[in-house]
């Protein structure tokens, strides 16, 4: 199994979402043996809870159900994981501060960096925003993992012959 995580501050918006977006693309592609996601986020302070109630009426709409339930991001995710994916940048450097011996550096990205059709360097927090905040992240969310698929399949081409 090629393992995945996608990490965000609280772990009830957007890893969540990025989780269920693969998961899907994942499916589809006829990969769910191959590919598994998981999510997680730098803080504890919503761990135990469901995804935002908002968030899963947005992903919902576009045909993705958010089962994940918030934990926080610990230093065995760095093993567990083959790529450990970032929302936005503080995400990335609280990652990066968890590996203090510089060890799992190359298992981190950016979510964004596996774009196409969007030039954005960050999947942005729509905690505090309206509806276009969370119908932004899913757009954002199907690109990169769109991208995201075929950068595992480059990576890995042995697993996908
Ligand atoms: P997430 O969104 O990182 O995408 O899950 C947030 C969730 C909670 C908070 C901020 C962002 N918060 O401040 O509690």
């Amino acid at each position: 199994m090629i393992k995945v995580i996608f990490v965000c501050l609280g772990n009830i918006c957007r890893s969540p979402s990025a989780e269920a977006v693969m998961n899907s693309i994942v499916e589809k592609a006829g990969l769910s043996g191959i590919v598994e996601c998981d999510s997680a986020g730098t803080i504890a302070f919503h761990a135990g809870e469901p995804a935002d109630a908002r968030m899963k009426k947005h992903a919902v709409k576009r045909g993705y159900t958010l089962t994940s339930i918030a934990r926080k991001f610990t230093h065995d995710d760095f093993e567990k994981f083959d790529y450990i994916v970032a929302m936005d940048r503080n995400n990335f450097t609280d990652i990066l501060a968890l590996d203090k011996e510089a060890q799992y550096v190359d298992k981190i990205s950016m979510m964004t960096s596996y774009c196409r059709d969007h030039e954005e360097e960050e999947v942005p927090d729509p905690y505090y925003g309206g509806p276009q905040g969370f119908e932004h992240v899913l757009d954002l969310l199907e690109d990169a993992c769109t991208g995201f698929l075929e950068k595992i399949k480059e990576d890995f081409p042995e697993e996908f012959e």
